[in-house]
């Protein structure tokens, strides 16, 4: 529980000149979901980002097993264990589950596509009853467990998550939530932001709050819920025990 997996030391992060994150550090502890909240606008994806190395760096470490990665180009992150789900439906959509899933596979060597799909399509039976549907064809909660999927095919350690239940019915987001705590059970660490906050809080050990690209509060989720701040800013003033 209390292994670190990632540490971000005072990181600064944007786009061409511009710095969005600005020294930003946190630590996130092996197999836990911390949770990214933080109004429109305040930087949440351009940190997955910065983690994921698809934006610019401008200073600070990231320290991933140990090792500091910011230097790296995404694709050197993925194969040290850092998996990305970005915002938005991010498959093939004219292309079946299984050659989505096949896909998945492209950075693993030839020999282990088999067994790499056959472990993750145990882990998700959904997946294995619409094989052969288009995932264009799939519902939108659908489509985000696959597309989840589709990148624990690689093996990360980390998996970074940008508004997975964005879009989807309340039903629809509480599988999603189900399905990212299947996955932290699993070892897998996990940073998710989330816009339905209420829930995201209830599945995640941790929170980290941001806003104008700088850490205002973190915690553990169950304090950060009842913080009038946060109840005030993102619960809509109260606090209600089940999740959306
Ligand atoms: N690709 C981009 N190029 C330049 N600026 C961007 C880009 N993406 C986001 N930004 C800017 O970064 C700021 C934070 O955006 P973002 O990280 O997407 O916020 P959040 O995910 O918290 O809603 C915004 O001012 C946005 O305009
Ligand atoms: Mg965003």
């Amino acid at each position: 529980m209390t292994d670190l997996a990632l540490e971000l030391v005072s990181v600064t992060a944007g786009y061409g000149d511009n710095p969005i994150v600005r020294e930003f550090s946190a630590r996130l502890y092996a197999g836990t979901i911390t949770t990214l909240i933080g109004g429109n606008g305040a930087g949440k994806s351009t940190l997955l980002r910065a983690i994921f190395g698809t934006n610019r760096h401008f200073s600070g470490q990231i320290v991933f097993k140990g090792e500091t990665i910011e230097q790296l180009p995404p694709w050197e992150r993925l194969k040290r264990g850092v998996g990305f789900v970005p915002q938005g439906r991010c498959n093939f959509p004219a292309m079946t589950v299984e050659e989505n899933m096949k896909m998945g596979c492209y950075t693993l060597p030839a020999g282990r596509h088999v067994a790499a799909i056959e472990r993750v399509a145990n882990s998700f039976p959904m997946l294995r009853t619409k094989w052969r549907t288009d995932a264009g064809n799939l519902s939108g909660g659908e489509q985000q467990i696959l597309e989840m999927a589709m990148v624990l095919l690689v093996e990360p350690t980390l998996l970074l998550l940008d508004e997975p239940s964005l879009g989807l019915s309340p039903k629809m987001q509480g599988d999603v939530f189900v399905t990212v705590q299947q996955v932290a059970r699993t070892g897998v660490t996990v940073l998710v932001v989330e816009q339905n906050v209420r829930g995201a809080l209830l599945i995640s050990d941790r929170a980290l709050v941001m806003e104008q690209g700088r850490l205002f509060m973190e915690g553990p989720a169950a304090e950060v819920r009842t913080d009038p701040r946060i109840r005030q800013a993102y619960l809509g003033g109260n606090i209600k025990q089940t999740a959306a």
